[in-house]
C-alpha cells in the first residue's frame, strides 16, 4: 500500500466509522476492518498504526470478539479504545472485572500531561465513558496515564512498546480534547506525515482515471445528487468528452432542480463532457397513475429507470466502463469493511449494471466518507450549493407524495418545498437541521378562504436532527419560522389548505413518509 494508513480493527461498536472519520479530520488515510481479518493481510499493508475498537462484549467471556496477541509484537503501534484497551489489557496480561456501576456520560478524567497522547491536553479534561467492565490491573510493562473517580485505568500505556490504551471514547465529540488524543497518537506515537488531503485526493485519482481508461468511453449515471455530481466531474476533469453523463429527469425533483444540473453538467456549463438529459416526466407520471402502494412505486420508479437508462446506453453502443458514486460508508455497511451489519442495501443505481453493456465499474469515491466527497467537490470547483445538497431519495417526490402521483401533486409539493427551503435558509436555520423537506398528505380537508369554503390537500412539513440517518429527531424549529411557511404554502400554493409539523422521530417513524 503507497498510502500512508492506519487502521482501525472492528470488534463492533457504534462509533467505528467514526473513529475512522477523526482519523483522517488529522489528515491520515485510516480504513476499517473486521476482527475477523487475518493478521497476514495486516501485515501485508504495512500500517503506520492500528486502533482497536469499542464493542459490546465482555472480553473475559470465551466466545467474545478477539484477536491474536502477535498483534501488539509487530512494532506498529496500537491504541485499544474501550473494549479495544479491556481486549489488549487482557490479552496482554492484566485484569479486566466487571464494575459495580457502570460509567456513561461526560465524566472529569485526571490525564497524566507527559504521555505522548495527552500532550497539550490540560491535567483535567473532561471525556465521553460508556462502560460495565473496567481494566482492574494493568498488564506488565504497562503504566497508568489517566484515572477518573470511579475509574483506576482512564488511561495506560507502554510507551516503549508503542502500545496505548484508553477506556473512553476520544472520536466522540463529548470528549473535549478527543480531536487532540487521536491526533497525538497517529503524529507522535505513530509518526505519520499526514498526507491524506483532497487536493491531492483529486490530483492522484484524476491521474489514476487516465491511467486505467486509456481512450476508453466512460458511461455515468447522473442523479444530480452530490456523490454522481463529484464522480462525474472527476471523471470529466480526467477523461473529457471520453465521458457520457445519462441524467433521467423522472419528474420528481425538487423545484428547478433539472434546470439547475443541466445548467452546471450541460452544453452551457463549465464542463466538457457529453451530457444527456432525458426528459420522461410523463412516462413516470403515466406509470404511477392509479398506484398507491408505497413499495409498489418505489419499484415502478426503479424500474423506469433502468427501462429509460437501457434505451439511452443502447443508442450511445457498448462502453468500456460504468461509474458508480458508492463511497466508503457503502462498503463498510455492505459489510465488505468492518464489522457493523448490513444495513440496507444500496438502491441509487440498483440493478443498472445489468441493463448496460460494460466492461468494468469505476467506483471513483470508494475511499471517501461524505464530509470528503464534499471536499472534493470544493476543491473540483462545484458550485456549494450542489456540493451542500440535502440527502435526497432515489424515487424522489414519489415517496413525498402519500398515495397517487400525480403531474398537479408533484407541483404542490415541490412549490410547498421551495417555499420551506427560503424561510429555513433565510431563518439561518440549515446548518443545524441535517434534513428538512415538505410532503403531501393524501388527506383533504375543508376550510375557509376569504368567504369561500375550499376542500383541498394538507402539507406536512419535516425537519430533523440525525448523525446517522438510522435514528433522529424532529428539529425544534421556532414558531415564528413555521407560522411565517405556514402562511406562504396556504397563500402561494393553490391546493392546500392545511399544514402540519411532524414531530415523530425516527424510530417509531421513518424520514421519509414512505
Ligand atoms: P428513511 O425514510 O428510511 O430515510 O428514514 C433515511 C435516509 O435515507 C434517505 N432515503 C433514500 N435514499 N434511496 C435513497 O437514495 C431511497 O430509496 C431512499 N429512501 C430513503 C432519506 O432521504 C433519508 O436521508
Amino acid at each position: 500500500m503507497k498510502r500512508e494508513t492506519v487502521i482501525v480493527i472492528d470488534f463492533g461498536g457504534q462509533y467505528n466509522q467514526l473513529v475512522a472519520r477523526r482519523v483522517r479530520e488529522c489528515n491520515v488515510y485510516c480504513e476499517i476492518y473486521s476482527y475477523k481479518t487475518d493478521i497476514e493481510k495486516i501485515k501485508e499493508m504495512n500500517p503506520k498504526g492500528i486502533i482497536l475498537t469499542g464493542g459490546p462484549n465482555s472480553c473475559y467471556e470465551p466466545d467474545s470478539p478477539t484477536y491474536t496477541k502477535e498483534l501488539f509484537e509487530l512494532g506498529i503501534p496500537v491504541l485499544g479504545l474501550c473494549y479495544g484497551a479491556q481486549l489488549m489489557m487482557h490479552l496482554l496480561g492484566g485484569k479486566v472485572e466487571r464494575a459495580d456501576v457502570r460509567e456513561y456520560g461526560k465524566t472529569e478524567v485526571f490525564v497524566n500531561t507527559e504521555s505522548p497522547l495527552f500532550t497539550g491536553v490540560e491535567e483535567t479534561t473532561t471525556c465521553w465513558m460508556s462502560h460495565f467492565d473496567y481494566i482492574s490491573k494493568v498488564a506488565p510493562g504497562f503504566d497508568i496515564c489517566a484515572h477518573t473517580k470511579d475509574c483506576p485505568v482512564a488511561a495506560a500505556e507502554n510507551r516503549e512498546k508503542k502500545l496505548y490504551a484508553i477506556q473512553f471514547h476520544p472520536e466522540v465529540l463529548h470528549t473535549v480534547r478527543g480531536k487532540e488524543i487521536l491526533s497525538n497518537y497517529v503524529y507522535n506515537v505513530c509518526q505519520c506525515a499526514g498526507d491524506w488531503k483532497m487536493d491531492s485526493f483529486v490530483k492522484s485519482s484524476i491521474e489514476a482515471i487516465r491511467e486505467k481508461v486509456g481512450d476508453g468511453k466512460v458511461l455515468c449515471a447522473l442523479s444530480g445528487g452530490v456523490d454522481s455530481s463529484v464522480a462525474a466531474v472527476l471523471l470529466s476533469k480526467a477523461i473529457g468528452k471520453q465521458l457520457t453523463c445519462v441524467f433521467v429527469d423522472h419528474g420528481l425533483l425538487r423545484k428547478n432542480e433539472g434546470d439547475e444540473v443541466e445548467a452546471v453538467f450541460g452544453p452551457e456549463g463549465p464542463y466538457d463532457l457529453n451530457f444527456i438529459r432525458v426528459n420522461a416526466q410523463e412516462r413516470y407520471y403515466s406509470k404511477l397513475a392509479g398506484v398507491e402502494e408505497p413499495e409498489q412505486k418505489r419499484k415502478i420508479i426503479g424500474e423506469e429507470f433502468i427501462r429509460v437508462f437501457e434505451e439511452e446506453a443502447k443508442k450511445i453502443g457498448a462502453v468500456d466502463y460504468l461509474v458508480q458514486g458508492t463511497i466508503y460508508p457503502d462498503v463498510v455497511e455492505s459489510g465488505l469493511g468492518g464489522e457493523s451489519a448490513v444495513i440496507k442495501s444500496h438502491h441509487n443505481v440498483g440493478g443498472l449494471p445489468d441493463c448496460v453493456d460494460f466492461k468494468e465499474i469505476i467506483e471513483p469515491l470508494r475511499d471517501l466518507f461524505k464530509d470528503e466527497v464534499r471536499k472534493a467537490g470544493l476543491e473540483l470547483g462545484i458550485p456549494e450549493y450542489l456540493v451542500f445538497r440535502q440527502p435526497f431519495p432515489g424515487p424522489g417526490l414519489g415517496i413525498r407524495i402519500i398515495g397517487e402521483v400525480t403531474a398537479d401533486k408533484v407541483r404542490i409539493v415541490q412549490d410547498a418545498d421551495a417555499i420551506y427551503r427560503e424561510e429555513i435558509a433565510k431563518a439561518e436555520l440549515d446548518q443545524d437541521i441535517n434534513q428538512y423537506f415538505a410532503a403531501l398528505t393524501n388527506m383533504r380537508s375543508v376550510g375557509v378562504m376569504g368567504d369561500e369554503r375550499t376542500y383541498d390537500y394538507a402539507v406536512v412539513l419535516r425537519a430533523v436532527k440525525t448523525i446517522d440517518f438510522m435514528t433522529a429527531e424532529a428539529a425544534d424549529i421556532p414558531f415564528d419560522v413555521l407560522q411565517k411557511v405556514m402562511s406562504r404554502i396556504i397563500n402561494e400554493v393553490k391546493g392546500v389548505n392545511r399544514v402540519f409539523y411532524d414531530l415523530t422521530s425516527k424510530p417509531p417513524g421513518t424520514i421519509e413518509m414512505e
